[in-house]
Formats: structure tokens, C-alpha cells, sequence
């Protein structure tokens, strides 16, 4: 991704830190957490990177589940509010998840990767696969089911955000280039706006660990 669009989200999500950190979760999201959390129980995994963390909403319940939690978010403002509830957090861009010289169980990543330009998607999910322990899970949840790139002109955030929805067949195609699927299901929102793509990936430790 170009650094004008990062900067630019870092600034975007800045500013709507502290509305977003007053939201409530919806009862979907909530079920997400419950499904990824009782996998990695019941595969005795112990540490999780959280990417795209925003306000540590997740990071927190995974935390408080006896997970050893790092947040990261490439908005200082979210990092904050992440430390404010007790959370190790640092800024962190998710093309570079390297950058914090560790390795993890699992990763969680909810409605962060849409921001990814289609073209960028490969190097990001190459990235996160080699900070994932050989058999690490990875929580995927992102919008999508038609196909779309660019502004989103329904945003309701100044400036608009930019986004990336694939077709359900597509973006399996795309993260089993370097995941396996573990399981895929779509959830239905609001009539006529992308549903929600709900996958969970592993670390297919037959293939090189680069
Ligand atoms: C839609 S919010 C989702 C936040 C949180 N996961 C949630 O579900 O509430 C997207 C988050 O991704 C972060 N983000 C966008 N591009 C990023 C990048 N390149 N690296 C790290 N975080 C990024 C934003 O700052 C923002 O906090």
C-alpha cells in the first residue's frame, strides 16, 4: 500500500478512536470471538497477535481469556486506547508484521484486512503467515460477497475509506495460496450491503515456512 493510504488510515482511524471505543459489539461479533476462542482452547494455544486492533475491544476479551495478547494498530490513537485497558500494544503496520521479532500461536484479524488494495493482499497474508507458529490458527473476518475495490461512497466517515470486497469463491481462492481453510461461513447484515466473510485459517506446516 502506498504510504499516503496508510498515513492516511492512521489519521482517518485517529479521529474516530475514542467514537468508535464508546460503541457496543454487535451479538455476531461476539459469537466470532466465542468460535476462534474455543479452538484455541481446545488446541492449547497460548499466544495471539491482534492486527488491526482498533480500540482493544477483542484484545481485552482474548486477554481476559488467558491468552498472552500483543495488539498492534497502525493508529497511535487506537495503540492508546489498547494500553488504556491494560493491553500490550505498539503501532504496528500489518505488512510488517515481522517487526516485532516474535512468533504466535494465532493471529485475529477482524475488518482490517479490507483496507488492503487487491494487489497488496499476497504480500500481507505471506507476511502473517511467517509470524505464525507451524500449525497457528488465524482469524480472518472481513465484508465482502460482490466484487469491489476503491472509496466506499456509502462510508459515513470524512474522508471516505478506501475497501476491498471479494465474491466468497474469490477470497478462498486468495488465502488458500498460503493457508489451509479450516472453515469458511458467510453472515447476512443489512439488506443490500456486502455480508461478513467469517474464516479461520491454519499455518499448513507441509509447505515451506518462509
Ligand atoms: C474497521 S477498523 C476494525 C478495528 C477492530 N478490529 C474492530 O473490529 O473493531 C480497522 C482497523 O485497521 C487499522 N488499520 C488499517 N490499515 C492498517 C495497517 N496497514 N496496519 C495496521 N492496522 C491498520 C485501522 O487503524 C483500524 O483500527
Amino acid at each position: 500500500m502506498n504510504r499516503e493510504i496508510r498515513s492516511n488510515f492512521s489519521r482517518i482511524y485517529d479521529r474516530y478512536a475514542q467514537e468508535r471505543d464508546k460503541r457496543g459489539i454487535a451479538p455476531w461479533k461476539i459469537q466470532e470471538r466465542n468460535r476462534f476462542l474455543a479452538l484455541l482452547k481446545d488446541e492449547r494455544k497460548k499466544t495471539l497477535l491482534e492486527i488491526g486492533a482498533g480500540t482493544g475491544r477483542d484484545g481485552k476479551f482474548f486477554n481476559d481469556s488467558g491468552l498472552k495478547v500483543i495488539s498492534t494498530d497502525v493508529s497511535s490513537e487506537m495503540v492508546r486506547l489498547c494500553r488504556k485497558k491494560g493491553l500490550a500494544a505498539s503501532v504496528m503496520d500489518f505488512y510488517n508484521p515481522g517487526f516485532l521479532g516474535e512468533s504466535f500461536d494465532a493471529i485475529w484479524a477482524l475488518n482490517c484486512l479490507l483496507h488492503v488494495p487487491k494487489k497488496e493482499l499476497p504480500e500481507v497474508l505471506k507476511g502473517l503467515r511467517a509470524v505464525l507458529k507451524p500449525t497457528g490458527l488465524f482469524y480472518m473476518g472481513v465484508y465482502g460477497g460482490s466484487e469491489f475495490e476503491g472509496i466506499w461512497e456509502n462510508d459515513f466517515y470524512t474522508p471516505k475509506r478506501f475497501f476491498s470486497f471479494y465474491p466468497d469463491e474469490r477470497i478462498k481462492e486468495v488465502v488458500a495460496g498460503f493457508f489451509e481453510i479450516l472453515y469458511f461461513k458467510t453472515i447476512t447484515l443489512e439488506k443490500g450491503e456486502p455480508h461478513f466473510q467469517s474464516i479461520i485459517l491454519q499455518k499448513n506446516g507441509n509447505r515451506d515456512s518462509e
